[in-house]
């Protein structure tokens, strides 16, 4: 620790005040230039007497393993293995990088201080590796906008995360813009229970995020979209679910969501889009949909879709969309197609598939008939076993004897002698 700085309070105020005014901004130099270690060992001295004189935390105190810019309202806490959020975060914070750290957990009330944050605006707590953020983790944050926490492997993401820990009290968030990308659990804890009614539910608690303007869940492994995964989140202007694994979105609804401007659904595994999500996307005023890179099928089911992307507006670079499937459609752009070229099954076709299933109806008609008339027959057929059953024994009876008779030498010369 530098003598200088040490007898910093019995030094002149002025003095004091340069001197915080230098470091403050020598500090922000070297945030801003290269973060190495130096630069946090000058950010972490720039507060050293007050934690040398033991008195209480001057406001504008950075926590020793981060850097902090007064001037920008910026404090970095990046790669640094913490496993808590800092208890004594400078109450100017405006932006706040958590990054790279191991935090785990988030608990209720983890940004909650005395006096609170309010001027935090945008939190950034990607790649922390959190499994689990707690009902009510970003309460008494009432200036929050802005909420990353992309690259953490989130196993349990309480239902009331963004709402609240009081179920029964639905504060609205103040949230606008909320980052949920790559949330990769790990693949033998995904099951257990579904990712995306985990994320569903969170979204949805108490109408909390009404506000919400951006919401990104890109590279989630999203089979499915949750029904009411976008209910109550009305003022939604922008979507991205980009590089998901998403079949179809017959299930979800757009309907609501009058404010939407862009939908991105690129690298998903699209097949087709339905009559009902085509009218959906088409009623909603503003909304540009970007659908690249999904494995289109051009088979029986695309012309309504084929259809609806020569007339529409709404869809960014439609003609970049080729078929995937079947293979000898492949590479065949979508707006190029005519009704004429899709059809079922490339082997058989249709008219030829509905003779096939006559006639499977008809041999099975066959067989049942045939069961029946041999139930019908039962008796007939036991008596006709019968008679089988004695002429076999009589020709058998009959062979015996013949055998017996040749066997007897006596009688074999008898018969040799009579047939001279
Ligand atoms: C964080 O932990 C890793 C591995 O344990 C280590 O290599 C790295 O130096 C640590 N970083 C800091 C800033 O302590
Ligand atoms: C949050 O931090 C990560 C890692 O530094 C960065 O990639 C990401 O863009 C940041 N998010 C926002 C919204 O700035
Ligand atoms: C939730 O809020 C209600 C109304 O303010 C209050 O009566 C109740 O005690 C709170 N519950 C908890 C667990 O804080
Ligand atoms: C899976 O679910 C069971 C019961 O719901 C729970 O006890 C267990 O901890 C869960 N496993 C993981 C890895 O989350
Ligand atoms: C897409 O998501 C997977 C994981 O779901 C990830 O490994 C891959 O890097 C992502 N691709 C892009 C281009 O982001
Ligand atoms: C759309 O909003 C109306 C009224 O706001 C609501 O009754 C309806 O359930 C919502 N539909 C969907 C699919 O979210
Ligand atoms: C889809 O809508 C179009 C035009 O509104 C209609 O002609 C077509 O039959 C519909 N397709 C299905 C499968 O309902
Ligand atoms: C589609 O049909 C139109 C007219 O019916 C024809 O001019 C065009 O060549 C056809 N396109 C293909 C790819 O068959």
């Amino acid at each position: 620790m530098p003598g200088g700085c040490s007898r910093g309070p019995a030094a002149g105020d002025g003095r004091l005040r340069l001197a915080r005014l230098a470091l403050v901004l020598l500090g922000w130099v070297s945030s801003t230039s290269l973060p190495s270690s130096a630069s946090s060992s000058t950010s972490s001295a720039s507060f050293p007497a007050t934690a040398a004189s033991g008195q209480p935390p001057l406001p504008g105190r950075c926590p020793p393993p981060c850097e902090c810019s007064e001037a920008a309202r910026t404090v970095k806490c990046v790669n640094r293995n913490l496993t808590e959020v800092p208890a004594d975060l400078p109450p100017y914070v405006r932006n706040l990088f958590l990054t790279g750290n191991q935090l785990a957990v988030l608990p209720a009330g983890a940004f909650a201080r005395r006096p609170p944050l309010a001027d935090l605006a945008a939190l950034n707590l990607s790649g922390n590796r959190l499994k689990e953020v707690d009902a009510g983790a970003f309460e008494h944050l009432p200036g929050l906008r802005q909420l990353d926490l992309s690259h953490n492997p989130l196993i349990d993401l309480s239902p009331f995360a963004f709402s609240g820990s009081n179920a029964s009290v639905a504060a609205p968030s103040p949230l606008v813009e909320l980052i949920l990308n790559r949330l990769e659990p790990p693949a033998a804890e995904r099951h257990n229970r579904s990712f995306e009614g985990m994320v569903a539910a969170a979204l949805r608690a108490g109408h909390a995020l009404r506000g919400l303007r951006r919401l990104e869940l890109a590279s989630n492994q999203l089979l499915y979209l949750p029904r009411d995964l976008l209910a109550q989140l009305p003022g939604l202007r922008h979507l991205d679910l980009r590089n998901n694994s998403l079949v179809s979105l017959s299930h979800v609804s757009f309907r609501n969501l009058t404010h939407l401007e862009s939908l991105h659904l690129e690298d998903n595994a699209l097949k087709v889009l339905r009559n009902g999500t085509l009218a959906e996307l088409q009623s909603l005023p503003h909304v540009r949909v970007f659908l690249d890179d999904n494995p289109w099928v051009c088979d029986c089911h695309m012309p309504d879709m084929v259809a609806w992307l020569k007339e529409t507006e709404v869809v960014q670079g439609k003609g970049r969309l080729t078929c995937a499937f079947p293979e000898k459609m492949r590479h065949r752009v979508l707006v190029e197609l005519n009704s004429s070229d899709l059809d079922c099954d490339p082997i058989l076709p249709p008219s030829l598939q509905t003779s096939y299933v006559f006639l499977g109806i008809v041999l099975a008609l066959i067989g049942a008939i045939f069961l029946l008339v041999l139930y019908l027959n039962r008796k007939g057929i036991k008596k006709w076993m019968h008679n089988i059953r004695d002429a076999c024994r009589d020709h058998m009876e009959g062979y015996h004897y013949r055998y017996e008779i040749n066997a007897d030498p006596r009688l074999t010369n008898l018969s040799s002698n009579s047939d001279v």
